[in-house]
């Protein structure tokens, strides 16, 4: 069996998704703002949800139709064959995205959709499940917008954006899905150093050494929604399991780095590096950002520094970013330099020239990736060789063809 696959995901976060899922070997059918669409099986859907970093949830097309009214929902949704995939005994919860002139409120639609499960289940098995808003067990999503509905399993139940591993948050820390799509949009090959200072709770740090090691995103969770479904086979759960434990690296053979100014910060980051099995691969250390060790070789340098939202006064971090851009240029050649940060303004004290730009949100406080390519002495672009009078005639000759 065959469905439409769609893996949710945050505004700005589709292209990395979508490369993610082409790197699995998936076709990738339709990318929008929110989502990518592949055609696939239910396994699947197991395996996306056991590897995906950067998506939200894993839904199973169910059904497409067209409803204006509450009642045309519920005959549409009645006729759907639910005992192929909830069990009468167990329990769903019903969820939904609603903007369709005929519901007020999305609890309405969100009844009116279980009625008619319980309805079909009741008059094909004699039993009812039960329901509530519980995401632990089946889930159900309803999109309806205009006259357009769509039923969808969602068969992550809890998003998979969380991985578990956060023991100890410390100050504004990036969620997990955010900062795997920062390292993913790095151009960090995984073989060589990664280094971040700056490190708060350590999340950058941790989704990079589990990227690197092959970790899956979801290795520690047991409980998703597609254990709720009828099409789970418990079997080809635990071989997927086993494979892709195969597939992990035990060791690195590179240093990934993490550093920061206060000391509960890098206690946070240890804490929650053992609780996601990447402590030993990870180089700890308390220091200000410009005393952080930069190894010898390529590799990238990530930093993810108060932007005066949350935390931090502006005009202390003024300084700050201007010191960064100079690190940057003085001790971190050869690398190549990322800043994300949520304050345009402050970036511009950073004195460098950009390379790319990349957006993203957090929460709802538009971000940036800057990425700096940081030329050591000997990859200076052709312009910066040339001597004063080398650079004096080039001029020159410039003026002279502009004329002609
Ligand atoms: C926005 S938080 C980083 C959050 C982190 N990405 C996470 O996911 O938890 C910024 C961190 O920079 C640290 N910091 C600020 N100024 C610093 C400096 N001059 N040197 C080193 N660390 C600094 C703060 O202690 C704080 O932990």
């Amino acid at each position: 069996m065959t469905s439409t696959i769609v893996c949710t995901c945050p505004k700005f976060i589709s292209p990395i998704l979508k490369r993610e899922m082409e790197s699995l070997g998936y076709t990738v059918q339709a990318a929008y703002q929110t989502g990518v669409e592949i055609e696939g099986t239910f396994e699947d859907v197991l395996r996306l949800n056991l590897l995906l970093r950067t998506a939200h949830r894993v839904l199973w097309l169910v059904q497409r139709f067209k409803a204006q009214t509450p009642d045309d929902l519920f005959y549409n949704a009645r006729s759907i064959e639910w005992e192929q995939f909830i069990d009468e005994n167990g329990y769903v919860c019903i969820v939904s995205s609603v903007d369709t002139p005929s519901i007020t409120n999305t609890q309405f639609a969100n009844q009116k959709l279980k009625d008619a499960i319980v309805d079909r289940l009741r008059s094909v098995t004699g039993k009812r499940p039960n329901s509530g808003p519980g995401t632990d067990k089946t889930v159900v999503f309803l999109y309806w917008k205009g006259s357009e509905c769509v039923v969808y399993l969602d068969t992550s139940g809890t998003p998979i954006s969380k991985r578990g591993y956060r023991q100890q948050p410390h100050k504004a820390p990036l969620n997990e899905l955010l900062a795997a799509a920062i390292v993913l949009s790095t151009k960090w090959d995984k073989d060589t150093a990664f280094v971040n200072p700056m490190c708060g709770s350590g999340t950058l740090a941790i989704e990079a050494a589990m990227i690197a090691r092959n970790i899956p995103s979801q290795y520690r969770r047991t409980n998703f929604g597609f254990m709720h479904i009828k099409l789970f086979d418990a079997a080809v759960w635990e071989e997927l399991r086993r494979k892709e434990k195969r597939n992990e690296k035990q060791e690195l053979s590179f240093p990934i780095i993490a550093s920061d100014r206060d000391s509960q910060a890098v206690a946070a980051t240890r804490t929650n590096a053992r609780s996601a099995g990447v402590l030993h691969d990870l180089d700890v250390r308390i220091c200000d950002f410009a005393k952080t060790p930069i190894p010898e070789g390529e590799g990238v340098v990530v930093l993810n520094p108060e932007y005066g939202k949350r935390l931090g006064v502006d005009s202390e971090l003024e300084m700050t970013y201007s010191r960064m851009g100079d690190w940057f240029k003085q001790q971190c050649t050869g690398k190549k330099g990322y800043i994300f940060t949520g304050n345009i303004e402050l970036a511009k004290k950073i004195g460098l020239k950009p390379s790319r730009k990349t957006e993203f949100f957090n929460g709802d406080i538009e971000c940036r990736l800057f990425e700096y390519e940081l030329y050591s002495g000997s990859k200076r672009t052709p312009e910066q060789e040339q001597s004063p009078i080398a650079k004096k005639v080039a001029h020159a000759y410039k003026i002279h063809k502009l004329k002609e």
